[in-house]
């Protein structure tokens, strides 16, 4: 259905966002029609940061539910809109707050760094949030005597550990995109495409980080590339970053090391879903204060590292 009469669903869009004064934000494993009219398609950091630094009244966040919720938190004063407000994440759910209370009275000496990866009370329980792009930053701040819990994923969790010598409590949750892939993956699409580098995210098992040639975030893959001559590159992560890698490099091909590696959670954004969010201002992104504020501080923490 229509609501500005003669435009295209791309131009309603953009009509109701300078209407709304909005901006658009799209995580890198968006649909690629909407990253395509998205005003700013990032990593899980980036995105925290555009969405602390914001000028306009409305945020139309395209991703799953704790990025929202990460962008609501960072703005109290804005309304955070999410066209999908069903798209959550299932490894930001394999941890609950009750279950971080407990593990955190097992160890009461312990810092907690929990991924951004979850929901914003076990943000609200822990000292430092993290993305895959800055863990190792943000564990290297930490004297290498503290004890550390790292919540939820063990395999984000796990590499930190590997590349800065930390101890870490790990708890066992994991993205189940990315626990698909194996090193026999990796090892077939060496086979088809010799001499292409193999890139992976740090949500990937151990076997594939340690058969790969590099451990990135999204965001870190789309700035390794940039520098890079090779022709070919394998890509093990989420899909949905392909659109972005072939559009920013027009002369370099992309192979996904896993075709069905797709999140459906990211997937559920549409350019009608986006349309609606503008035009009905669904759904507004909300925290109580007592959630919001001790969670606010955490991913602050992260931003300072
Ligand atoms: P990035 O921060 O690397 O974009 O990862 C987010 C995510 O959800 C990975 O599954
Ligand atoms: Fe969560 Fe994995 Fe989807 Fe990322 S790809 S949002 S970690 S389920």
């Amino acid at each position: 259905m229509c609501y500005l009469v003669g435009m295209n669903i791309r131009e309603e869009i953009q009509a109701l966002k300078r209407q709304r004064n909005a901006v658009i934000l799209a995580h890198n494993y968006q649909p690629g029609e909407v990253q395509d009219i998205a005003d700013f398609t990032g990593d899980s950091l980036e995105l925290a940061r555009k969405a602390a630094a914001v000028n306009e009244d409305v945020v139309v966040f395209c991703g799953v539910h704790f990025m929202a919720e990460t962008a609501a938190i960072l703005n109290p004063g804005k309304t955070v809109l999410l066209p999908t407000p069903d798209a959550g994440c299932p490894m930001a759910d394999m941890i609950t707050g009750d279950q971080l209370r407990e593990l955190k009275a097992k160890h009461p000496g312990a810092k907690v760094l929990c991924y951004v990866n979850s929901t914003a009370e076990v943000k609200a329980q822990s000292d430092c949030c993290v993305t895959s792009s800055n863990a190792l930053d943000v564990a290297r701040s930490y004297p290498p005597e503290q004890e550390i819990i790292f919540v939820p994923d063990q395999h984000l969790g796990a590499f930190t550990v590997e590349q800065t010598g930390r101890t870490f409590i790990l708890w066992p949750g994991f993205c189940p995109t990315h626990a698909w892939m194996t090193g026999a993956h990796i090892a077939g699409a060496r086979a088809a495409h010799p001499g292409a580098p193999v890139l992976v995210h740090p949500e990937c098992p151990k076997a594939v980080r340690d058969a790969a040639d590099h451990v990135l975030s999204t965001g870190g893959m789309c700035r390794h590339i940039r520098t890079r001559t090779e022709p070919v590159f394998i890509i093990g992560t989420e899909t949905g970053i392909l659109h972005r890698l072939r559009n920013e490099n027009p002369g370099k091909t992309f192979v996904p090391l896993l075709e069905a590696a797709v999140c459906p959670n990211m997937k559920k954004t549409t350019l009608e879903k986006v349309l609606w969010s503008l035009r009905d201002n669904q759904t507004v992104v909300t925290l109580p204060e007592a959630i919001a504020l001790p969670a606010r501080r955490a991913i602050e923490a992260m931003l300072a590292v």
